[in-house]
């Protein structure tokens, strides 16, 4: 990308005031989660990829909790109050402050439209860079109803942009509509807001009227096009739903396009940032909940359950694994069937294939973690960890009742509760002694299906 625009300081607006009655929830729109993220940490992500000098989140309703999750994704995130919703243009203005003396690109963005992409964002930069004022992003509706036209002149510069409210009949035929992105030059925007009215149909200020303003003023306007798709907007649980259909399909795309292979992708779930390496294979009904990174060659199972977790180079999950978060599998491990992994450290190679928990807890490297094991890691109170160095081999259906360490090489027998640290390479069994006594189950037998006939009455 080398155009003029590029090297241009960018500052991103998010519109994020809107009230969401249809959502029907006490959370601000913005920050009901698609891909386990909130929609406004969507934008903020398209905006963060132009390396923006300022982004500014425009809040109103549940202010308090938009700015928390605005810090939570970059503490320089600003977030500016609308006490009063009164338009597009009124929310634009409430960053004036946070933007006084800054001239380069200000884009406009909506908080509760998480699909659009940072490529779109910069083509946007890149028409304002040969010489309109003002960019709207405008796409082809399938049904324009609701949606402000874009009125384009002989030329094909936009000259106005009419809400639906106040279209003529002749203008709603028109299928060009405003998606609500600008990309405006910031030396003009606050001059040109200042002077839109709010005698319209909603009695708001619309900022669609600084394009009209622009080109009397003299400057010219230009539209930059893109897919409806990606303008997508979430008013009600439904379109939510229909969103994070919408990223799950392009999320998979994307996925399958940097060489992962999915068996079943529709049936794969990632979040907004799960991380996964080349060559990696995911099979059928795998979720991944924030904060995973799959490394190169690792493969995913059918049926697995993955959150802040970290898999190595080669490591096999699943199926049906748990991954919860902190848990760090390390290269060439297994993870096998019902296991449930959290803040534990799996060592290379090492394995544990069959129905165990392991938590706060280190594995050592080539140690074998046998069926049933539990590290018993809480004691109603308190959180201990279980610490087993490497080699070591843990027989099925161990106890291990932290705090709690087993040494390199060590070997606990199958059945044991192990309440004492084991030393390197020593045997550890601890299980009631067995007792065999020849002959009494055939006599147990007997009498007891004596008994049962007697209670039948034979
Ligand atoms: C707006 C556009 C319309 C466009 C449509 C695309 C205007 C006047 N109209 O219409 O041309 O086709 O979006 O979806 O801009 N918001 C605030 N504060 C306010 C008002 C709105 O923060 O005072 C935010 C909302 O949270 C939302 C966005 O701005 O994210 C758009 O507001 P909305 O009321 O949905 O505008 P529309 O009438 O749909
Ligand atoms: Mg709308």
């Amino acid at each position: 990308m080398n155009s003029r625009a590029e090297t241009r300081p960018v500052a991103v607006v998010i519109l994020a005031a809107g009230e969401g009655q249809r959502m029907q929830s006490d959370l601000p729109k913005a920050l009901h989660r698609i891909g386990g993220a909130p929609m406004l940490a969507h934008v903020a992500a398209a905006a963060a990829a132009l390396t923006p000098e300022r982004i500014i989140v425009v809040a109103g309703h549940g202010g308090a909790a938009v700015a928390e999750a605005a810090r939570a994704l970059d503490p320089d995130i600003a977030v500016v109050v609308q006490e009063e919703r009164l338009g597009t243009a009124h929310a634009v203005l409430q960053a004036r402050g946070e933007l006084a003396g800054f001239s380069g690109e200000i884009l406009v963005l909506y908080g509760d439209s998480p699909m659009i992409r940072p490529e779109t964002l910069r083509r946007m930069i890149e028409a304002r860079a040969s010489g309109a004022g003002v960019v709207v992003l405008g796409f082809e509706a399938a049904d324009p109803s609701g949606y402000g036209r874009l009125l384009l002149g002989d030329d094909g510069a936009l000259e106005r942009i009419v809400e639906h409210r106040e279209a003529t009949e002749a203008e709603r035929a028109i299928r060009l509509c405003n998606s609500g992105v600008f990309c405006v030059d910031g030396a003009k925007l606050f001059e040109l807001l200042d002077r839109v009215g709010n005698d319209n149909a909603k009695g708001e200020y619309y900022l669609t009227d600084i394009v009209a303003l622009a080109r009397a003023d003299g400057m010219k306007a230009a539209v930059a096009l893109c897919d409806e798709a990606e303008t997508l907007g979430v008013n009600s649980r439904a379109e939510l739903a229909a969103a994070e259909a919408a990223f799950q399909a392009r999320a998979r795309a994307e996925a399958m396009a940097n060489g992962v292979t999915l068996t079943a992708p529709e049936s794969v779930h990632f979040a907004l940032d799960t991380v996964i390496g080349r060559d990696v294979t995911i099979g059928q009904y795998v979720v991944f909940g924030p904060e995973v990174t799959i490394e190169t060659g690792a493969e995913i199972r059918p049926f697995c359950h993955l959150e802040g977790c970290h898999v190595s180079s080669g490591a096999i999950v699943g199926p049906y694994a748990r991954l919860r978060p902190g848990a760090e599998i390390g290269a060439d491990a297994h993870i096998g069937n019902f296991v449930e992994v959290k803040n534990a450290e799996i060592g290379e190679r090492a394995k544990a294939n069959h129905l165990s928990y392991i938590g706060d807890a280190a594995i050592g490297r080539d140690t074998n973690i046998g069926a049933g094991t539990i590290t018993c890691n809480y004691d109603g109170y308190l959180k201990h960890r279980t610490e087993i160095g490497e080699r070591a081999f843990i027989g099925s259906n161990a106890a291990l009742v932290a705090p709690v360490r087993i040494g390199d090489g060590a070997t606990v027998a199958a059945g044991s509760t192990i309440t004492r640290d084991v030393p390197a390479d020593a045997l550890a069994l601890a299980r009631g002694k067995q007792e065999n006594k020849p002959g009494l189950a055939a006599r147990l037998r007997a009498s007891l299906a004596a008994a049962k006939r007697a209670l039948a009455g034979e």
